[in-house]
């Protein structure tokens, strides 16, 4: 499942990253020599973190689907779709600095978390006539983590 498999992959590439320029090194020998270091923290937050940050960190990394196309930092440009910061709570289609349908504007949704988790599960079947004609999530935990993290973004 991703929402397993993403940690993993990353607490994996950091524990590429801290080995530095010596590609030749055993890896086993980097991870013995370095028994606190990143790779050692990484790979046990991914096995014991408390479910809500957990939660939260799964969902930002989920989040890169979506950031194909949504910029994710306060008053960053739109890109292909709008900025998703503070999307919580939002009128459907207020974002500032970006161009929506018409059938986005009129949709009358206000994203709540619930909205937010049926509009990725099919955005066209949610907001018929939308422009968003990627990024829909089937898997409900990724879902959840997903919109985990842009509640945690929402002041
Ligand atoms: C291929 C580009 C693309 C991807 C990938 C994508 N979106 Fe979108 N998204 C859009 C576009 C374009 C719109 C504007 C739709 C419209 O105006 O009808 C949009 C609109 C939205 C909106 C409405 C925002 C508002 O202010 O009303 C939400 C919420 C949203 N996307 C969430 C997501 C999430 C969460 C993901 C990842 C799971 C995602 N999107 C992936 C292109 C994308």
């Amino acid at each position: 499942m991703r929402n397993i498999a993403l940690p993993v992959l990353l607490a994996a590439s950091v524990g590429l990253v801290s080995c530095g320029s010596a590609p030749e090194e055993p890896i086993e020998q980097i991870i013995v020599s370095e028994p606190g270091g990143a790779a050692a923290g990484v790979k046990q937050a991914a096995a014991t973190a408390p479910a809500a940050d957990d939660l939260v960190s799964q969902g930002k990394a989920a989040f890169a689907v979506c950031a194909a196309c949504h910029s994710i930092e306060a008053g960053a440009a739109a890109g292909p779709g709008p900025n998703l910061n503070g999307v919580i709570g939002r009128k459907a289609g207020t974002a500032e600095g970006f161009g929506f349908t018409d059938a986005m504007k009129a949709s009358g949704v206000t994203w709540t978390e619930a909205e937010l988790d049926s509009f990725m599960t099919d955005p066209a079947a949610k907001v018929a006539g939308t422009s968003m004609t990627a990024g829909a999530v089937n898997d409900p935990e990724a879902r959840k983590a997903i919109t985990a993290y842009l509640a945690s973004l929402t002041q």
